[in-house]
Formats: structure tokens, C-alpha cells, sequence
């Protein structure tokens, strides 16, 4: 499939989403909202992609929000209908089941900061700036930032930032867990391809397994999420991969997983 504002490349498995509206600074209109989403569907789609790393075009932003320009004729009703849209499409995103990777290379504001905490890891190039300025608009992060950022960093931390509006750097990032890791900007990419690509060498089962079990899991009583990680436990004992995984370990080589 061809987009007006994504460049999808598929390098040894692993698909590069960019985003590419530089002259916006990458922000989310309406339809590259609707790109994403479709790209989401094809890459769930297609086994010869094992994980996807999401970038933003040129060295300026990540993804610097949500369209403005598409902000101000927005009703109660429009504006909570714009707010569902963009959460179903990140949910999409989580729930793509297989390894998403958010590559920072600029700013990543508002939906650009939600977009990154949809995935499920982020690496920061060292200029990279986050944060949720909706607050300064008269608005709230309405594509779940208010409820990804209490659960990823914490809820005095997430207020902090929710609540000021101010941009944190990635150095900051790191320190409260917000990214993974930071590398110089021109590494970003790579190093987040690098680390899908080494997730991605596992059974594709457990991993998108593995997601939906710290997905549910994270949402609701540990009592709850023990008994669904061990009905997903033993499901994965029904797999190819499974009985793969555990002979290769005993010959002393690599696994050599089908995604069965
Ligand atoms: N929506 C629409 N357009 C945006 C945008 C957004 N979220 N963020 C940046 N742009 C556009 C600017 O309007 C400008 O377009 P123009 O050249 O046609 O005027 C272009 O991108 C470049 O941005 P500019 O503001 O000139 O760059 P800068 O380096 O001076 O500032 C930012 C960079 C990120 C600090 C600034 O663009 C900004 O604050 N953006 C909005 C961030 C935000 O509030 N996001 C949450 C939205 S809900």
C-alpha cells in the first residue's frame, strides 16, 4: 500500500514507519492519523514483518502534536469524536502484537509524546525533546496521554509534565523512565531498529503473547493478570516454536522459530 504522509521501508524484517509532513513538523492531521491506522492493519498482517520501528521525518521533530490548524472549529461532540479516534488508533498501535519501537528524533509533543507512549519502547536521540503541551492550547492529551504517562512514569511525574505542559530533554527522559535509552541523533534509528531486530528473533508468538499478557495485565488485579498470563503460558506449550525453542536449547543452537 502507498501513503501521502508515510514512508514504510521493510529492512530484514523489521518495517520503518517515518511520518513525513516535515513542513509540519510532522504533526497529525486527520488523514495521517487514518495512514497510520491502515499502516497498523498491514504490518499486523504481514508475517514477513516481525516488529516496526516508528520514526519522524528530518531532524527536527518526532511528531510535534496533533494537527492544530484542526483544532479550533472542534464541538463537545467532534472534539470528544476526535479524541476516541486518535485513541483507537494508538490502541491499534499497542495492539499491533508484534514488537513497536518509537524512534525520537526531535520533538515529541502532545500526540507526537502520546504516539511514542502507544509503543512499547522508546529511544531518544540525545536533541530530543518530549512533552504535553495541551494544556497551553486550553485542551487535555486527549490520544491517551493521561492515562499512559501515570502508568509508564508514575503519577507525580506525569502530572508534572501533564500539568506544566513544559518539554522535558531526553536526558531527563531517561531518568524517569520515559525512554529506554538515548544515542546521538544520527543513531537513533539504527539503535531502534537494532533492538526490534533482537526481539524480533524470538517466537513470534510469545512476543505478541508476552505483549497482551503486560498489556491486560497492567489494567486490572494481579490476582487476574497471574491467572491470564498462565492460561497464555499454557497455550504457548501447544506451539512449534515452543517445542523448536527447547530442542534448539538442548542441541546448543539457535532456535529457528516459525511463528507456529
Ligand atoms: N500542528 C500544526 N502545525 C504545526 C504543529 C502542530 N502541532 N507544530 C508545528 N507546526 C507547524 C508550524 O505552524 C509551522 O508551520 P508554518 O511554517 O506553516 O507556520 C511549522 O510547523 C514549523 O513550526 P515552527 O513553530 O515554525 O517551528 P519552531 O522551531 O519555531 O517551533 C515547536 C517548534 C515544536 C516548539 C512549535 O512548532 C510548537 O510549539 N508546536 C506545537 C506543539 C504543540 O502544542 N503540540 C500539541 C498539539 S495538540
Amino acid at each position: 500500500m502507498s501513503y501521502r504522509n508515510l514512508k514504510v521501508v521493510v529492512r530484514d524484517g523489521v518495517a520503518v514507519v517515518t511520518i513525513d509532513r516535515p513542513q509540519k513538523l510532522n504533526a497529525l492531521n486527520v488523514e495521517t492519523l487514518g495512514e497510520l491506522d491502515a499502516a497498523a492493519t498491514e504490518l499486523a498482517a504481514d508475517s514477513a514483518v516481525r516488529g516496526v520501528v516508528l520514526t519522524g521525518s528530518g531532524e527536527k521533530a518526532f511528531v510535534a502534536g496533533a494537527d492544530i490548524g484542526e483544532l479550533g472549529s472542534l464541538t463537545a461532540p467532534l472534539g470528544r469524536e476526535f479524541s476516541r479516534r486518535g485513541q483507537r488508533v494508538f490502541d491499534h498501535i499497542e495492539q499491533l502484537g508484534k514488537p513497536v519501537a518509537a524512534a525520537i528524533n526531535g520533538f515529541a509533543l502532545g500526540g507526537g509524546c502520546e504516539l511514542a507512549l502507544a509503543c512499547h519502547v522508546r529511544v531518544a536521540a540525545e536533541t530530543a525533546k518530549l512533552g504535553t503541551p495541551e494544556v497551553k492550547l486550553g485542551i487535555l492529551c486527549g490520544y491517551g496521554g493521561t492515562q499512559r504517562l501515570p502508568r509508564l512514569v508514575g503519577r507525580g511525574r506525569a502530572l508534572e509534565m501533564l500539568l506544566s505542559g513544559e518539554p522535558i530533554d531526553a536526558q531527563e527522559a531517561l531518568r524517569i523512565g520515559l525512554v529506554n535509552r538515548v544515542v546521538s541523533a544520527d543513531k537513533v534509528v539504527s539503535e531502534a531498529e537494532a533492538l526490534v531486530q533482537k526481539m524480533a528473533a524470538n517466537a513470534p508468538i510469545a512476543l505478541r503473547l508476552t505483549l497482551e499478557a503486560v498489556s491486560a495485565g497492567l489494567d486490572g488485579p494481579l490476582a487476574q493478570g497471574l491467572e491470564h498470563e498462565a492460561t497464555l503460558f499454557g497455550l504457548l506449550c501447544t506451539t512449534e516454536d515452543m517445542v523448536e525453542g527447547t530442542r534448539a536449547f538442548a542441541e546448543k543452537r539457535p532456535a529457528r522459530f516459525q511463528g507456529k
